[in-house]
C-alpha cells in the first residue's frame, strides 16, 4: 500500500526542503520534489505543514512499581498519549529485582507491552546489583538487541562506585551504553533524614533535600568513573547548571559523555514547589533554580544536551496527595509523553532553536545514541514514522485534550504555537486532528544495534 504526502516542508536534523514523501508498506520509499503518486492509494496534501520524523522518547516508566502504587500510565495509555503528541517510539526503563536476570525482567515487561503498545517501543535494561552473573549478562543484552542499561546512583537499588565502575568496564568491552541517574546518595539521604527528624516535610523540602550540588557531585563522579573505565556514558534527566558545564568541558576534552534533559526542567524552575499544587511536580532530580534552567536551554541550543526525553512517570492526584504533608510519601515522577515534541517544536516555532535542532534532539540523536537504525529521519528505507505539524495552529494544553490516564497535567494552560495534526507509525495513521486513531498491540518491540557512542572505539 502506498501513501503520498505532497508539498510539505520536510525537516530532518541535517536540513529541510519543500517536497513529497512516498510511503510504501510502512517504509519511506522516496523523498523528493514532484513525486509521481500514480500508484498511491491515498494522497495527503501537506501544503503549509511541516513533515517531521516521529519523536523517540528515550526515557519512560510505564506501569512501574512505585512503593504502594504503579506509575499511572500503562503501555496502552502511555503509548496512546505518545502517538497523540507525535512520539512514535518509546523507550521504557526496566528495573531489576536482585537475583533476577535483566533479560528476564525485559521479557516480563514485554508480556505487558506486546498486547498493549500503540506505537513501537524498546527497553533499556536496569541493574540494581553487580556480580558475576549480572556482568556476564551484559554481552547477552547487546546480542539480544538491548545494548543500554540504566544504573542509579541513589535510591535503595542504586549502585556504589565500585559496582558502577565494574559495570562501566564490562559495558565498554561489550559495547553497551550505560545510562546513569546521577544524584548523590549521601547528600540526598543525609538531607532527608535531617528534614524528617526536624519535621521539615513540606514540598519545598523535596527540592532542598536534592539541591543543585547533589546532582553536580554525582555528574562529576559518574563522568570520572566512566573515564577511568574507558567507557562512554549517558546522563539521564540532567537538571543542573554546574553538571551541564562540567559535561561541556569533558566533551571538549574528547570524553564521550552524552546528556539528556526533559521538558519539565526547561519549562519550570524550583518555584513550582511553592505553588499550591506543588506536590504534582515532585520528581527526581527536582527542578532547580533559574540559573540551571538557563544553562539547560543554552545546552539545548548550543549542543551539550544531545537528547530530550520525558522521564514520564506520572501518578494520579490522590496518589501525589499522599505527600502533601510529608514529601517523602509522594510517588516520584511527572508526565510528559504527549508534551515533549509539541513543547520542543513550539520552542523552534518561536525561534529559540531551529526546527532541525528540535528534530535532532527529539528523534535523530536518540536513534543514533541508542542504535535504532530504522528510525530518526525522513529518509528512504526507514520506517514511515512521520508527523505532520501545523506551525500556525494555536494549542492550549488542558487535561481534557490529553490522551493518557492521568487526571491532571503539569502543563495545564501552557500555550503552544504550532501543533502536530497527524502522526503515522510505520505508515499507519495513529493520530489525526486531536483524536487517537491507532490500536493497542500495533506497536512492535525494537531490537537495537550498537550505540554511535562506540563509533570511535
Ligand atoms: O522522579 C522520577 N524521575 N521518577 C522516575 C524514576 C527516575 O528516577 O528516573
Ligand atoms: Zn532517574
Ligand atoms: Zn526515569
Amino acid at each position: 500500500m502506498e501513501i503520498l504526502i505532497k508539498n510539505g516542508k520536510i525537516i530532518n536534523a541535517g536540513g529541510s526542503f519543500k517536497g513529497d514523501v512516498l510511503v510504501r508498506n510502512g517504509k519511506i520509499a522516496a523523498i523528493g520534489k514532484g513525486l509521481d503518486g500514480k500508484t498511491a492509494s491515498k494522497t495527503i496534501d501537506a501544503g503549509g505543514l511541516y513533515v517531521l520524523p516521529g519523536a523517540i522518547d528515550a526515557h519512560t516508566h510505564l506501569e512501574m512499581a512505585m512503593g504502594k502504587t504503579f506509575s499511572a500510565d500503562g503501555y496502552e495509555s502511555g503509548t496512546r498519549a505518545a502517538a497523540c503528541g507525535g512520539t512514535t517510539t518509546v523507550f521504557d526503563y526496566t528495573l531489576q529485582e536482585k537475583g533476577k536476570p535483566m533479560l528476564e525482567e525485559i521479557a516480563d515487561r514485554n508480556r505487558l507491552a506486546e498486547p498493549a503498545a500503540c506505537v513501537d517501543y524498546a527497553f533499556h535494561g536496569g541493574i540494581s546489583e553487580v556480580n558475576e552473573a549480572r556482568l556476564n549478562e551484559v554481552a547477552e543484552m547487546a546480542k539480544q538487541g538491548f545494548p543500554s542499561i540504566k544504573a542509579y546512583m541513589t535510591y535503595a537499588f542504586g549502585l556504589d562506585d565500585k559496582a558502577l565502575f565494574e559495570l562501566l568496564q564490562r559495558a565498554a568491552k561489550e559495547k553497551v551504553l550505560i545510562t546513569v541517574h546521577a544524584e548523590s546518595h549521601g547528600i540526598v539521604e543525609a538531607n532527608r533524614e535531617e528534614f524528617k527528624k526536624e519535621g521539615l516535610t513540606d514540598v519545598w523540602y523535596h527540592y532542598l533535600s536534592r539541591p543543585e550540588i547533589a546532582e553536580e557531585e554525582a555528574d562529576i563522579r559518574a563522568v570520572t568513573l566512566a573515564r577511568a573505565a574507558g567507557a562512554p556514558i549517558y546522563i539521564v534527566h540532567l537538571g543542573n547548571e554546574a553538571g551541564a558545564k562540567y559535561i561541556a568541558k569533558a566533551r571538549a576534552e574528547g570524553i564521550p559523555v552524552y546528556a539528556e534533559t526533559c521538558p519539565h526542567y526547561l519549562a519550570f524552575t524550583n518555584e513550582v514547589f511553592k505553588r499550591p499544587d506543588g506536590i504534582r511536580f515532585i520528581c527526581s532530580p527536582p527542578m532547580k533554580g533559574k540559573e540551571s534552567q538557563i544553562a539547560l536551554w543554552e545546552g539545548v541550543s548550543r549542543g551539550v544536551i544531545d537528547t530530550i526525553a520525558t522521564d514520564h512517570c506520572p501518578a494520579q492526584t490522590f496518589e501525589k496527595d499522599w505527600g502533601k504533608k510529608d514529601f517523602t510519601l509522594a510517588p516520584c515522577g511527572v508526565m510528559g509523553i504527549e508534551n515533549m515534541y509539541p513543547y520542543m517544536l513550539n520552542a523552534a516555532n518561536k525561534g529559540m532553536i531551529s526546527f532541525e535542532r528540535a528534530v535532532a534532539l527529539c528523534s535523530y540523536n536518540v536513534a543514533k545514541i541508542f542504535g535504532c537504525d530504522t528510525k530518526g529521519a525522513i529518509e528512504p528505507g526507514l520506517d514511515a514514522d512521520i508527523v505532520l505539524y501545523d506551525p500556525k495552529k494555536e494549542f492550549t494544553i488542558t487535561v481534557d485534550k490529553m490522551h493518557s490516564n492521568i487526571d491532571y497535567t503539569i502543563y495545564e494552560g501552557m500555550k503552544l504555537k504550532g501543533y502536530p495534526v497527524l502522526t503515522m507509525s510505520r505508515g499507519a495513521v495513529v493520530y489525526e486532528d486531536g483524536e487517537f486513531k491507532g490500536e493497542a498491540g500495533y506497536g512492535r518491540l525494537l531490537r537495537r544495534k550498537v550505540s554511535c557512542a562506540y563509533d570511535k572505539y
